[in-house]
């Protein structure tokens, strides 16, 4: 075997540790904290325009063009008592994931959490 084979073969331990350590790292993460809101709103304005208004309104009041398509309509997201972690959780992974139905579509494959974050914060700016 050439040096070039045998170091390989040296590193592979080393790799798998690598591995473990990584997983082990990814843990805490995995396990469930509570939701901290950190979207910057400006950012999330143009994304709300783009993939959430067309249903949802300009204003998030649930008067968008397309509402009256859907029955039930699109909620008014700025309804009392509308937190930013249900806002976050049904953009994310869907109407069906908020016991609300699939009419309200999954984000998750469009939009990165990041993005997610500034969307719900845009939405909360709203309020104001
Ligand atoms: C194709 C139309 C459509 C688009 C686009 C859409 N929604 Fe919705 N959304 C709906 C409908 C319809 C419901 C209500 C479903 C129901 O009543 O079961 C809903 C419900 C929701 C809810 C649940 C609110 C509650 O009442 O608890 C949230 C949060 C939400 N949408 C956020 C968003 C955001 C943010 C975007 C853009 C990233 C977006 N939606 C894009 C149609 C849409």
């Amino acid at each position: 075997m050439n040096e070039h084979g045998s170091t390989n073969l040296m590193q592979r331990p080393r790799h798998l540790l690598t591995t473990i350590a990584v997983l082990v790292a990814c843990v805490p993460v995995l396990a469930e904290e509570p939701f901290t809101l950190n979207g910057d709103a400006q950012a999330g304005k143009p994304l709300y325009q783009t993939h959430c208004a067309d249903c949802h309104g300009e204003r998030a009041q649930g008067d968008g063009s397309w509402a009256g398509a859907y029955q039930p309509p699109p909620s008014d997201l700025t309804r009392e008592g509308l937190g930013a972690e249900r806002l976050f959780i049904a953009t994310r992974d869907g109407g069906m994931a908020v016991g609300m139905r699939a009419t309200m579509p999954a984000f998750r494959h469009t939009l990165d959490e990041q993005s997610i974050h500034d969307v719900v914060a845009y939405i909360k700016s709203l309020d104001q």
